[in-house]
């Protein structure tokens, strides 16, 4: 197993990714994943260009970060090269620790605006974006994508996109086996890092259906050429997912105090318009830790009020819910 990984003068030490996830992976969340330790970067959720130029970056939750955090890679959310000079610029107050690009989401409202699955697509506009970042961005300088669109000769685009990747100056690719349109059904194609491994000279870190050690030990052929492991789902539901990788033991864990403990980091950075829906859709992933989860979250979901929120989750939390010793993420997007 790769637990280390230098690249453009950084090291990754353990080459454990936390994804990117939009609406989960803000700063307040990124600072309780800080709280246990354990993976050797985060991903800020995608941003888009409006964010960068016009939010204050010392006081955006969305763009701030604290010491603790470690490294953190800013993700980017582009439809084309326009004023991306102006956006790096900008973020280089944030020092980040890369710049990513994000090709792989598949949201009609992204796509649509010719971002994420959509840039993957124009190649033009791709090239253009790729070139400029290189060009304005000193440092690693990395990019998510899928397997791209089921079509006819889907592995002649895939592999000249690598080509492109590499012609471009991109450092590294973080790579979630599905296509565009499997959304989160089927499976991530573990049998396929390999062979884009075998395509490009570019470090892959695989990102998909990651679970934990185990996930590795399974896959462990098809995984041989990877530099690094991404999760995303798994650890929204596990928080403590990176730490826990880690330690032969279980770790003993007081789920009441941990919710609590992220719906006052949400308070303290968003206003609490925004605060109440980051709770909710967190919860929605908390919830999968107990048999009865999806009641938590039914209650959590329908409360008018933050401080209705706090007392459906906390009446929940402390009847000592049975704990699910095998968290499932299927069905969570
Ligand atoms: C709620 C949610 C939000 C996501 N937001 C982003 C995003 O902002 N940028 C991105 O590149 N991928 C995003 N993804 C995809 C994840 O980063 C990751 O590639 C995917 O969940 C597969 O990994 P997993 O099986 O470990 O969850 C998102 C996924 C989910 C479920």
């Amino acid at each position: 197993m790769h637990l280390k990984w230098d690249i453009r003068n950084l090291t990754f030490s353990p080459a454990l990714f936390a994804a990117p996830l939009a609406g989960i992976t803000h700063s307040p969340f990124r600072r309780l994943l800080a709280d246990f330790g354990g993976y050797g970067a985060l991903f800020t959720e995608m941003l888009s260009a409006r964010q960068i130029l016009r939010e204050d970056l010392v006081q955006s939750p969305s763009l701030k970060r604290r010491p603790q955090e470690g490294k953190v890679i800013y993700q980017l959310m582009m439809e084309d090269a326009e004023k991306l000079d102006q956006i790096v610029e900008r973020l280089a107050y944030c020092a980040p620790d890369g710049i990513d690009i994000n090709l792989a989401c598949h949201a009609p409202n992204i796509r649509t605006r010719q971002a994420g699955s959509g840039l993957y697509e124009n190649r033009e506009s791709l090239a253009e974006v790729l070139a400029l970042v290189r060009r304005t961005w000193n440092g690693l300088f990395t990019v998510k994508i899928r397997l791209g669109s089921e079509r006819p000769g889907w592995q002649n685009r895939f592999a000249e996109r690598l080509k492109l990747f590499e012609d471009s100056g991109v450092d590294a690719i973080f790579f979630h086996p599905r296509f565009f349109e499997d959304k989160f059904r089927k499976r991530a194609r573990y049998e396929l890092f390999d062979w884009a491994a075998s395509l490009t000279n570019l470090p892959i870190v695989a990102n998909g259906d990651m679970s934990g050690p185990e996930t590795i030990e399974q896959n462990h052929k098809s995984l041989k050429n990877v530099h690094g492991y991404m999760a995303g789902r798994m650890m929204a539901v596990q928080p403590w997912f990176f730490a826990a990788w880690h330690k032969k033991q279980p770790l003993v864990l007081d789920y009441a105090e941990i919710w609590q403990r992220l719906f006052d980091y949400i308070l303290e950075d968003f206003p609490p318009e925004k605060a109440i829906s980051r709770i909710k859709i967190f919860t929605k992933y908390y919830a999968r830790n107990f048999r009865f989860g999806h009641y938590f979250y039914t209650k959590v979901y329908n409360a008018p009020t933050l401080e209705d929120v706090r007392e459906k989750a906390t009446a929940f939390l402390s009847t000592q819910p049975e704990v699910m010793p095998e968290p499932s993420v299927q069905g969570l997007c």
